[in-house]
C-alpha cells in the first residue's frame, strides 16, 4: 500500500519532523511505500482557493506535485506540532487547499509531537474532527509524543526502547485500520 506522510512543520530546528521521518521508517520497513510531503520543502502558497476551483495557470508547481502524491495514496498519516493548542498553520493550509479528490473516504493517522510532556494531545484531538471535515476517517488509536527532541534524533533514529515500542504500536494499529478500506 502507498501511505502518505504529511510533515507539517516549517520552523527551522523543527522536531516534529522527527517523527515523521521515524513514521516513514517505519512503514517502509512493514513493507509498504511512502510518499514523503514535507510542507517545509513543498511549500503552499497562503489559502486563496480550494485546488479544484483553481485553474491550470493558478496552480503552483508544488500544489499539483502534492495532489499527485495524495491522489496516488490510499492512506494518509499527518503530523503536527502543536502550536497554541492546536495544529500547525501549515496542516491546516493544506487541508484547506486539497478536498473530496485528495483526502475523502480514506483512512488518516494522526500523529502529533511537542517538547512538553503532553505531546500534542489537544492538537490531535481537533486534527480528528478537522479529517471529518475534509470526508475522511480518522484512526482512532493516535500517537503523540512528548519530549520528541528526547525521543529520536533528528535523522528520525529512535533513542529509547519504550518509544520504539509506542511507535510501532501506533504504525501496527494504523496499518490493521487502513487494511480495512
Ligand atoms: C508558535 C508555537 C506555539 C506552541 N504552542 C505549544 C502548545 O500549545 N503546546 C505545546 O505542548 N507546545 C507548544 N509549542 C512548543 C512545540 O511543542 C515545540 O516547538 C515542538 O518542538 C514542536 O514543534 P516543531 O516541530 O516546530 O519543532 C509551541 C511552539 C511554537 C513555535
Amino acid at each position: 500500500m502507498n501511505i502518505a506522510i504529511i510533515s507539517s512543520s516549517t520552523r527551522p530546528g523543527r522536531t516534529s519532523h522527527r517523527a515523521a521521518l521515524a513514521l516513514k521508517k517505519a512503514i517502509e520497513t512493514s513493507g509498504n511505500t511512502v510518499n514523503f510531503i514535507d510542507l517545509k520543502v513543498l511549500e503552499l502558497p497562503l489559502f486563496g482557493e480550494r485546488f479544484a476551483f483553481l485553474t491550470e495557470s493558478e496552480r503552483t508547481e508544488n500544489m499539483i506535485k502534492i495532489a499527485e502524491m495524495l491522489q496516488q495514496s490510499k492512506a494518509i498519516i499527518f503530523v503536527t506540532p502543536e502550536y497554541n493548542g492546536s495544529i500547525s498553520s501549515g496542516l491546516k493550509n493544506l487541508l484547506d487547499t486539497f478536498g473530496k479528490a485528495e483526502f475523502a473516504g480514506k483512512p488518516i493517522g494522526v500523529a502529533t509531537a511537542s517538547t512538553g510532556i503532553l505531546g500534542g494531545i489537544r492538537a490531535a484531538q481537533q486534527l480528528q474532527v478537522n479529517i471529518l471535515g475534509v470526508g475522511a476517517y480518522p484512526q482512532p488509536q493516535m500517537l503523540t509524543v512528548g519530549e520528541v527532541d528526547k525521543q529520536m534524533d533528528t535523522e528520525g533514529e529512535v533513542l529509547n526502547t519504550a518509544f520504539e515500542s509506542k511507535l510501532n504500536g501506533f504504525v501496527s494499529s494504523f496499518l490493521g485500520f487502513a487494511a480495512k478500506f
